[in-house]
């Protein structure tokens, strides 16, 4: 069994899906690994370390693709690329069916299985292939250094002869797998830590986290069959409102992780609420790639007002490639070799696994 990948545009995606250590674990397993020259030399992992395992190395993307039965990636290759896969191929990543709908009904129509890891079912057995919660873990745990870096006072409280420096106020909205983390960063770095969710269920976690959970007042619990939030109400959205814009007068950071899967990130935060805050303030917009929870939010941009600061990255990931490309391909062997047949040795698409049905583009 031959497992290909790319190298990807480095400009936008610094993470691989192959690092050495699953290039090696593969290889004990009896797979063969093919990679275009320069995989991943820009996270210090050479060629020649990749090649100490035996894996092949080649310099055109057609012959990586031409020589693997499964092409493993972190993004849909471009139009061009993707082209070159031929009928009963294999190709797994994010590949976003969201946004690139006609590109992959194109592959699917070309009898070609795609399998979109952000599509898994958030199930126990498909934890260790979870590429949302491996990645959204970091992304919780780096906006909260990315704010706390640019955030001019300090974190903990501490008293000294000089005086007191009381702790900073850090409000988490959407507590998620992003959100639960970013949380237990700022606590273990001395904030006072508020949070705020649509799903009930995220209270107790909250506060198992030695966080404060704000609960909007008379809401029913918004969560899907599937553990995620749904769309609220507009009575819901004004009481929120009514809530943070309290609320955010005495807050110093923010970290928005609100997201509704399938759709644009809901608007939390307003102009008005953003008026409240005092300056010097932090607003982390994880959310600002799929449009972000305040009204102002630009990816890689830090918009300035009143001096208040709202920020947030396309790819917040790209800022610690290594641990979330560690993360990724383990996510990527464990997902492959649920798709293999050990004893037959081959690729075994079966539908009455949930696992694979749901991450199956049809
Ligand atoms: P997500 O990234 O889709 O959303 C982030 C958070 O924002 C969620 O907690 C969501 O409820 C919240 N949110 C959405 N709209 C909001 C609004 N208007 N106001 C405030 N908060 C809002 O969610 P994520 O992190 O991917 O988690 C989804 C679910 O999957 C959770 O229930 C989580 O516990 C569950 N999960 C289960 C796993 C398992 O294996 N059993 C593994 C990982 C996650």
């Amino acid at each position: 069994m031959k497992i290909g990948s790319l190298r990807e545009n480095i400009s936008l995606e610094k993470r691989v899906a192959i690092t050495p250590e699953i290039a090696k674990k593969f290889i004990k397993d009896g797979f063969e690994i093919n990679l275009q020259k320069n995989y991943a030399t820009h996270l210090g992992f050479e060629d020649k370390e990749y090649e100490s395992l035996n894996v092949n190395f080649y310099d055109q993307e057609e012959d990586v693709i031409k020589n693997s039965f499964i092409l493993a990636q972190l993004n849909l290759p471009k139009k061009d690329v993707s082209d070159k896969l031929t009928e009963n191929k294999i190709i797994i990543g994010l590949l976003n069916p969201y946004k690139n709908k006609d590109d992959l009904n194109i592959l699917v129509n070309k009898k070609i299985n795609c399998f979109s890891l952000d599509l898994l079912p958030r199930i126990t057995r498909a934890q260790s292939m979870d590429v949302l919660s491996s990645q959204a873990n970091l992304a919780g745990y780096k906006a909260v250094v990315e704010s706390f870096g640019k955030f001019e006072k300090a974190i903990p409280m501490m008293m000294t002869a000089a005086g007191t420096v009381p702790a900073a106020k850090v409000l988490i909205v959407g507590a998620g797998v992003a959100g639960l983390q970013a949380i237990a960063t700022s606590k273990r770095m001395g904030a006072i830590v508020f949070a705020t969710d649509v799903r009930m269920a995220s209270k107790e976690q909250v506060e198992s986290l030695g966080g404060k959970f704000l609960i909007v007042e008379g809401s029913e619990n918004l969560e899907t069959e599937g553990g995620y939030a749904k769309e609220t109400s507009d009575d819901f959205k004004k009481k929120q409102e009514d809530l943070l814009s309290e609320t955010l007068k005495k807050i110093d950071i923010v970290i928005c992780t609100a997201l509704i899967p399938g759709k644009k990130a809901p608007i939390i935060i307003k102009e008005h609420m953003l008026d409240n805050m005092q300056s010097g303030s932090i607003v982390y917009d994880l959310a600002a790639i799929q449009g972000g929870n305040t009204a102002v939010s630009k990816v890689d941009e830090i918009i300035e007002r009143k001096g208040v600061k709202i920020m947030g990255d396309s790819n917040i990931l790209n800022k610690l490639p290594v641990s979330a490309s560690n993360l990724f391909s383990k996510n990527i062997y464990n997902f492959v070799l649920n798709l293999y047949d050990k004893e037959k040795k081959q690729i075994n698409i079966n539908l009455e696994d949930e696992i694979i049905e749901k991450t199956l583009i049809k």
